[in-house]
């Protein structure tokens, strides 16, 4: 560290002294053309083929992305209150309780290139489709959360839709609208997050809580204009 600014400084004289030591530009060369406001010339040598040396080959085939960049997380999803004690699973049973019944095996796919935006996806369930776990509106007519709203969705198993997606409404309920890929994974705690994404486009502060009065979970924008009396949650992975 200590010599790090003094070399640079020093490598940096170096340079300058060698652009001045050639600063002779001849037409021919870019220096020359930059310095005239000139396009620069072609690229003479790209790609040519000089004895004893293959081409560079040009990568044209599209690279397809590398398995080892997708990461695929599976088990079980685990309800924990602000303090990190356990309150549940999330249950294989239609309303996705958190306790009462067996609990629901999920699976989601995360890669090196997308880390939002993601789906959970519940395997093995005995409720019927659909099967991505995500946030409903129930029918409400209100798909609007926020800060300073009562505004509330449930955390539903919903139909897939696409990431950054507004709210879509489901054909068979027309006042339920959906939403699928809204998580985000912590790849060290495995700690699933949500954003949501407003009608309107906005992304509210979108808050997982539970309340223990109907062993439910729910998506709201603000928890103290929602009930005061529920707590934040989080939500994890485990196996
Ligand atoms: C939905 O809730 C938001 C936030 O509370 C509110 O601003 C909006 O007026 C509501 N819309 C309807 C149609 O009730
Ligand atoms: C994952 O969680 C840890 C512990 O809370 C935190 O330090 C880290 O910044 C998180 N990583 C990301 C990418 O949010
Ligand atoms: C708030 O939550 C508590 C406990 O779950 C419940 O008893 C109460 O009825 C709720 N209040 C409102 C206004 O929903």
């Amino acid at each position: 560290m200590f010599f790090q600014l003094p070399l640079r400084v020093f490598l940096f004289s170096l340079i300058s002294l060698d652009v001045l030591a050639n600063a002779s530009p001849t037409e021919n060369t870019n220096g020359y053309r930059l310095a005239r406001g000139l396009p620069p010339l072609p690229p003479r040598e790209f790609g040519r083929k000089k004895p004893g040396f293959e081409p560079t080959p040009v990568l044209r085939t599209r690279a397809s992305p590398s398995p080892s960049s997708v990461v695929r997380y599976t088990g079980r999803l685990q309800v924990r209150s602000s303090d990190g004690s356990t309150i549940g699973y999330v249950q294989d049973k239609l309303g996705l309780p958190v306790s009462g019944g067996s609990d629901l095996t999920i699976s989601l796919t995360a890669s090196s290139t997308r880390k939002k935006q993601l789906n959970i996806v519940a395997t093995a369930t005995s409720f019927p489709s659909p099967f991505y776990l995500g946030a409903s509106n129930q029918g409400s007519g209100n798909a609007t959360i926020g800060t300073g709203s009562s505004t509330f969705l449930q955390f539903s198993n919903v139909q897939k839709t696409d990431a950054l997606s507004q709210p879509v409404r489901v054909k068979s309920n027309g006042d339920t609208s959906v939403e699928s890929a809204i998580w985000a994974i912590n790849s060290t705690t495995k700690e699933l997050t949500a954003q949501y994404v407003n009608p309107d486009g906005s992304l509210p502060n979108t808050i997982l809580v539970y309340n223990d009065a109907n062993d439910r979970l729910y998506f709201v924008g603000d928890t103290a204009a929602f009930n005061t009396s529920v707590a934040q949650v989080n939500l994890f992975v485990v196996n």
